[in-house]
């Protein structure tokens, strides 16, 4: 039996419950992985919500990013062997000391990245390398605007436009938040809650308006991201951590400039193996470069998982949050 955190019944922090679990030997194409540390991520909160129903009913181990050591192959497994470091992202089972993962989606980390790193940037890294590279182009003379730029996808995103050449505009919750995401590679900040956030972009960009938004908060900062982009311009959705937006009328992305909208989400970025394989290289190589760092700013036991979700959605963090087993 080893330590897990599972959802029994949806709701708040508090179904989350720390027990033991059996972790059987690895069948066909699977691997068992020996735990270093979890990811915690928005998508967590939404599956522990229901808001995102389970693809496995209930029970379940939350958590859906991981990095730690092969402890024993299955029946079929080639390429991946005992004692080889890796991680994984995708399917749930994250949040415990062990846990069984197909072979062939588990990437091989490289001895200069960390398991504490990898936690931290499997989702939220290959997130920002396929929004910066894929779902919209940023390039030399970009303008974009990232949503919650001091959050987990925030700061990595941030340094990653900015690393191409892009001018960044982060909005943030606090001051402090502000001074983070300068440091990590916004130009322009706005003080979302108190600024009009709008206005700001008008002003930061002399009435250019932006090229494309990264808007993982949803509910609050719509339709007004999309006044933020002039047009022909970019609204890419990628989350709802203050609830998801309304439906609302298609038109509405003629009237404001022919936009083009978006929801894209990493499983299907990263779907075949070789796009996982790809996308991971080029997260490996900017982080092992030193162009973006993966700012882990939060570390709790795996029995504090209660409060690692409280933490993130109550708005007090910033960067990465792992677990440790
Ligand atoms: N589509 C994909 O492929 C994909 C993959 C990974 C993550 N995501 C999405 O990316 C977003 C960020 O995920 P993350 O894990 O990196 O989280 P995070 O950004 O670290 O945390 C969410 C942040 O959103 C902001 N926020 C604004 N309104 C909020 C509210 N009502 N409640 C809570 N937070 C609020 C807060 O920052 P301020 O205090 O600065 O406002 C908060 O820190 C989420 O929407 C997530 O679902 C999508």
């Amino acid at each position: 039996m080893v330590a897990a955190v599972r959802v029994h019944k949806t709701g708040g922090p508090e179904v989350l419950t720390y027990e033991d679990v059996d972790i059987p030997a690895p069948g066909q194409g699977q691997i068992k992985i020996k735990q270093h540390a979890c990811g915690v991520n928005f998508i967590d909160t939404y599956l522990r919500t229901g808001a995102y129903p389970s693809p496995v009913g209930l029970p379940f181990i939350a958590g859906n990013e991981s990095a730690g050591e092969v402890s024993a192959v299955g029946a079929g497994v080639t390429g991946v062997k005992v004692g080889d470091r890796v991680a994984f992202v995708g399917t749930l089972g994250g949040y415990a000391a062990e846990r069984l993962v197909p072979a062939d989606r588990a990437v091989k980390l490289p001895d200069n990245i960390s398991y504490e790193q990898a936690a931290g940037m499997m989702l939220k890294g290959m997130t920002a390398q396929y929004l910066v590279n894929r779902t919209f182009k940023v390039g030399k003379g970009s303008i974009v605007l990232m949503h919650a730029a001091a959050g987990g996808v925030g700061l990595i995103l941030c340094q990653w436009a900015n690393h191409l050449g892009a001018t960044v505009i982060g909005t943030v919750g606090t001051k402090e938040k502000a001074e983070l995401a300068k440091a990590n590679g916004c130009h322009h900040t706005i003080l979302y809650r108190d600024e009009d956030f709008v206005a700001k972009v008008k002003e930061i960009t002399s009435g250019k308006m932006c090229d494309v938004v990264y808007d993982g908060v949803g509910k609050d900062t719509f339709p007004g991201s999309l006044d933020c982009l002039h047009p022909l311009g970019y609204f890419v959705s990628f989350g709802s951590a203050s609830g998801q937006i309304d439906a609302f009328n298609i038109n509405i992305l003629q009237t404001k400039g022919s936009l083009f909208a978006t929801r894209p989400t990493l499983n299907h970025y990263v779907a075949k193996n070789e796009e996982l394989a790809a996308c991971a290289k080029d997260l490996f190589d900017k982080v092992g470069s030193g162009a973006v760092k993966i700012p882990v700013n939060q570390t709790y036991k795996l029995n504090d998982a209660i409060k690692a979700h409280k933490d993130l959605e109550g708005r007090g963090t910033t960067g990465t949050s792992i677990l440790v087993p």
